[in-house]
């Protein structure tokens, strides 16, 4: 049992990260299932669908889940509505603070989880009484920060009390166990997720993934100060026209949203968005989510018992 196994219910401290039309309930299952735990992202749904998406996951798993809140969603206050009335034990949050929100869900039993770019926030995220935070490096896939994840993981575990989950750059049993060694209890990962067996990708997006070398991703809306990684493609080499020519983060949002709807709808991976990691380059295998639950573990484990037991050694 470690901190996040206890404060979640879950077998194994991994979480799978929110991905936007990605992390659906077949996902998030199948990601609870495997002992870890799964995320369903709300960003893009409306009440409705959401609900829809929560009882698809209740009937796939009797594993706790999450979903995780896109704050600047404007239908925010009744997404967590349907979230307290489905009983969801765990809520994710990005884009934003979630204090309007905390006293209703923290009152619902609730468990509330932001994601944090650096260390004022985490801080002010603990002082507002939140569970765990997730520390989110700028390696990762989707919106980001822009610090890297070895240097923000331990500057946040110094700062606060609470446990921290590591994110950004995690794939393999390495990155499990360099994660612990900064100061985290659990980790979270989205990009060998998003190619999961389970994921509702297509085959296109899964070998570009699959394919990618180390350099290929690129960061678009870094000059908006909303910065998001990709795989490089036409797509990516239009949005950054686009941040030439606006300002405007609705207007970008709105081409960077339709172009990951469009990638993952028609496996589109010329003109649509492909949102990943810099750690697509280590990823060389689609597998069932709960097998890359239990690798993680099993691979961390191995890791650990290799490690030189002292500093002579190395
Ligand atoms: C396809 C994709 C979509 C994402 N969408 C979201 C999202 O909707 N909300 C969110 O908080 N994070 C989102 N992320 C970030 C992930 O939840 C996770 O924190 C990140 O992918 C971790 O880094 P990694 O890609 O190196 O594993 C997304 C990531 C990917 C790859």
């Amino acid at each position: 049992m470690t901190k996040i196994t206890t404060l979640l219910g879950i077998k194994y401290p991994v979480i799978q990260g929110a991905m936007q039309t990605v992390a659906t309930a077949n996902l998030a299952a199948a990601v609870s299932n495997g002992g870890g735990l799964g995320v369903i992202a709300a960003g893009g749904l409306s009440a409705s669908e959401l609900r829809a998406q929560i009882r698809q996951a209740k009937q796939l798993t009797s594993h706790p889940f999450a979903v995780n809140l896109m704050l600047m969603a404007t239908n925010t206050s009744e997404l967590v509505q349907v979230i307290i009335a489905e009983q969801v034990p765990v809520v994710t949050t990005g884009a934003g603070t979630p204090k309007a929100y905390l006293p209703t869900l923290k009152a619902a039993g609730i468990k509330v989880i932001p994601v944090v770019p650096n260390v004022t926030i985490a801080k002010k995220m603990a002082a507002l009484g939140v569970d765990a935070v997730i520390a989110e490096g700028m390696e990762g896939g989707g919106h980001i920060g822009e610090l890297t994840s070895q240097v923000l993981w331990p500057q946040i575990a110094d700062a606060i009390d609470i446990p921290l989950i590591a994110a950004g750059g995690i794939a393999d049993g390495r990155g499990v166990v360099s994660a612990l060694a900064l100061g985290a209890a659990g980790v979270q990962c989205g990009t060998i997720f998003s190619i999961a067996q389970e994921s509702p990708v297509g085959d296109r997006w899964r070998q570009a993934v699959i394919k990618a070398t180390d350099t290929a991703t690129v960061v678009v809306g870094r000059s908006i100060r909303d910065a998001s990684r990709a795989l490089k493609n036409q797509q990516t080499e239009q949005l950054q026209a686009l941040e030439t020519q606006t300002t405007d983060r609705i207007v970008f949002n709105q081409a960077l949203n339709q172009g990951l709807k469009l990638a993952v709808t028609t496996d589109d991976v010329t003109n649509g968005v492909i949102f990943s990691g810099q750690v697509a380059g280590l990823i060389n295998e689609a597998l069932p989510a709960a097998t890359i639950v239990q690798r993680l573990m099993a691979d961390a484990q191995t890791v650990l018992q290799q490690l030189p037991t002292s500093l002579e050694a190395l």
